[in-house]
């Protein structure tokens, strides 16, 4: 007898088949609500990529935004009030992210700087444009540790000297009794949010297969691994981390 195919729901209008979750269509449409009552301080950290990014945005430069979803960072950047010209190039799986990043970044609003969006795997991109600066929100738990280790290996080998990587991941606290009390401190974080016990379940259920988490020590040691010259912590709330990393 064919097993019978469970829809469940995550919130945010999305629903999916229970033990998947996927980047589909179906989350594009819903993306900038969800991912607001799913990361604490979304807009914030936004904001400190966009102030950090300031330091690295020179005449001629190329940005790499890997995993940009619907571009918020991209259109953030896009508004900086600096006057270089720079090329910036937006990487995703999903077809559907990028057609609303596009059409996000080409509001009339938008200054018209060289902004590129590119529906790709970033594991399957060979060499990267020569950068300043490498973004990554969020792309990362979503790896494995040896495609982890090799994406990192290209951004380091296309960084100018000088240039950083700027990324946010989630993480594994050091021990079970901390990441216990995290992980609640989360759920209540999604209930204030209005997601319900089912949905945040759900979700939980669904990431099962898909993530792929380190304790801080171990993201950074990574990252030192990788010959960058010096990494900072810049964002730390609960099980989630910021960094920045110069060549
Ligand atoms: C949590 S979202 C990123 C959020 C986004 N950076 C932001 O600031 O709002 C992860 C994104 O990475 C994309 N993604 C996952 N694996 C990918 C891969 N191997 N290559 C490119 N994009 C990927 C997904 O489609 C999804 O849009």
């Amino acid at each position: 007898m064919k097993k019978k195919i469970k829809n469940i729901n995550f919130g945010s209008g999305i629903s999916s088949v229970e033990g998947t979750w996927r980047f589909n269509k179906n989350v594009a449409n819903v993306f900038d609500k969800h991912v607001k009552q799913s990361i604490p301080h979304y807009n914030d950290i936004q904001d400190y990529i966009v102030s950090l990014s300031e330091w690295f945005i020179k005449d001629n430069s190329v940005i790499h935004d890997l995993g940009c979803s619907t571009g918020e960072t991209i259109k953030k950047i896009n508004n900086l009030n600096v006057n270089n010209n720079y090329e910036i190039i937006g990487y995703d799986t999903s077809k559907k992210m990028i057609d609303l990043a596009k059409k996000k970044v080409n509001s009339p609003k938008l200054k018209n700087k060289k902004i590129k969006f590119v529906c790709k795997n970033v594991l399957d991109i060979k060499k990267f444009k020569k950068s300043s600066l490498f973004i990554s929100i969020l792309l990362f738990p979503f790896l494995k540790l040896n495609e982890k280790k090799k994406i990192i290996k290209k951004i380091y080998d296309s960084l100018e000297t000088g240039g950083a990587l700027i990324c946010v991941e989630k993480i594994r606290a050091s021990n079970a009794n901390y990441e216990d009390i995290f992980n609640q401190i989360y759920f209540d974080f999604k209930l204030k949010k209005k997601l319900n016990e089912r949905q945040i379940l759900n979700k939980a259920k669904s990431l099962r297969s898909s993530m792929n988490l380190f304790s801080q020590k171990k993201t950074i040691q990574l990252i030192k691994d990788s010959k960058f010259q010096s990494c900072e912590i810049f964002f730390k709330c609960f099980n989630f981390l910021g960094y920045i990393a110069i060549k």
